[in-house]
């Protein structure tokens, strides 16, 4: 097969999807890697990494998307590249297809096999691609949030460990699973109180046995939430329904009710954001504000730290290519159901699920399809 990897265009987006170790894989199993030029520079992977690892460096993107069978990305393709996606292509990469009619749109009149890394499913429920940028954005949550509770950023002044004397920042993690309990986590050990919420008990159990009540963890309800956000300084959104749009467990009028000054992280931007008043915003342009309340809703925080993430990214995607490479997607797809759970489009037809009912789709199993 040939495998494709064009630089990212998304804002201040720096992540690659390939290191010289995937290529150097894929080469030694007998595949071509061609990657467009500076495609790893802001990664901090050069050309001549590439190079010495195998690949071949093209000069730009349509090269990439016009010969790969098989085209890694990190993030779902922008406006500007919808035209490169075509019949026959694998995609694979992140889609978050269910928060946009517009790359769903494009995808499926392309035709083009859409391979969703965040819709890959072990039986037990658990994201495995999804995880390590979820760990990456769990832990520069509260970063993020001390940074905009400073002042001068537009937050109410408050040090998250306190001080001597002084109360530390209250902090509520909403959902406690791979970002919301790394969230949690990075908080604590920053002295700020911590409170996690969940609607899943197991979760919070987990919470419980790791930090020994270090962090206070709470039943997700309407009304907990409602009364806790009111009291917080920083809350941080991360909650998942899996491929679906997440639900919006702050309502405009628990924002009102906040703490003027107070900061929101939306981690869950992706999926649509599980704020009401969130809406998706860049690197360059992070924040807003909407009652006094500071919101960050960035939907690819990763982006920020290229090198870990890239590494982290790949870390985990690369065994996955590489069974679509060796196998092809109908083999691939048939022996590893976990790797069937990503399909999210193939020739035309929408093939999962939950993104066929965010969008009124007719749904088909990929299994009738190929
Ligand atoms: N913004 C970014 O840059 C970025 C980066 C990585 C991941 N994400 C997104 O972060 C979100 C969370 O990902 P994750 O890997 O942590 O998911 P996860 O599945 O590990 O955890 C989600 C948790 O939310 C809980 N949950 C679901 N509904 C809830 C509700 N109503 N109230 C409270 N808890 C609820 C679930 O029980 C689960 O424990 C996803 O949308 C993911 O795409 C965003």
């Amino acid at each position: 097969m040939k495998i494709g990897v064009p630089r990212e265009l998304k804002d201040n987006e720096y992540r690659v999807a390939i290191t010289p170790a995937g290529v150097r894989e894929f080469v030694v199993h007998n595949h071509e890697v061609i990657i467009e030029k500076d495609a790893g520079r802001g990664s901090s992977i050069f050309d001549s990494e590439f190079e010495r690892a195998g690949a071949v460096i093209v000069p730009n993107a349509d090269v990439v998307f016009a010969e790969a069978d098989m085209v890694l990305k990190v993030k779902e393709p922008i406006e500007e590249e919808f035209h490169r996606l075509r019949d026959g292509l694998i995609l694979f990469t992140y889609l978050h297809l269910a928060a946009s009619d517009k790359v769903t749109t494009a995808l499926l009149e392309s035709k083009a096999t859409g391979v969703a890394y965040e819709t890959v499913e072990y039986p037990d429920g658990s994201l495995p691609l999804l995880a390590p940028m979820s760990e990456v954005a769990g832990r520069m949550a509260p970063q993020v949030g001390a940074h905009f509770l400073e002042r001068e950023n537009g937050g109410r002044g408050i040090l998250m460990g306190g001080v001597s004397g002084v109360a530390p920042a209250k902090v509520v993690v909403i959902g406690a699973g791979m970002s919301g309990m790394n969230a949690a986590w990075i908080a604590q050990g920053m002295e700020a109180e911590v409170i996690i919420l969940d609607t899943n008990i197991a979760k919070l159990r987990e919470v419980d046995r790791i930090h020994k009540g270090r962090i206070l963890t709470l039943m997700s309800n309407r009304l907990v939430v409602e009364e806790i956000a009111t009291q917080a300084d920083l809350v941080i959104g991360a909650v998942l329904v899996p491929g679906a749009l997440a639900p919006k467990v702050v309502t405009e009028e628990i924002i009102k009710g906040m703490k003027p000054g107070a900061v929101i992280v939306d981690i869950s931007i992706d999926q649509g954001g599980c704020f009401e008043t969130s809406k998706m915003t860049t690197h360059s342009d992070p924040t807003y504000v909407v009652h006094d309340v500071v919101h960050y809703c960035v939907g690819n925080m990763p982006g920020a730290v290229p090198h870990t993430s890239t590494y982290a990214l790949t870390n985990l995607t690369l065994p996955y290519a590489l069974t679509l490479a060796e196998k092809g997607l109908r083999e691939a797809v048939t022996t590893d159901p976990a790797l069937a759970q990503g399909v999210n489009s193939y020739a035309g037809s929408c093939t999962y699920e939950p993104v066929c009912q965010a969008h009124g789709l007719e749904f088909t199993p990929i299994e009738k399809l190929l």
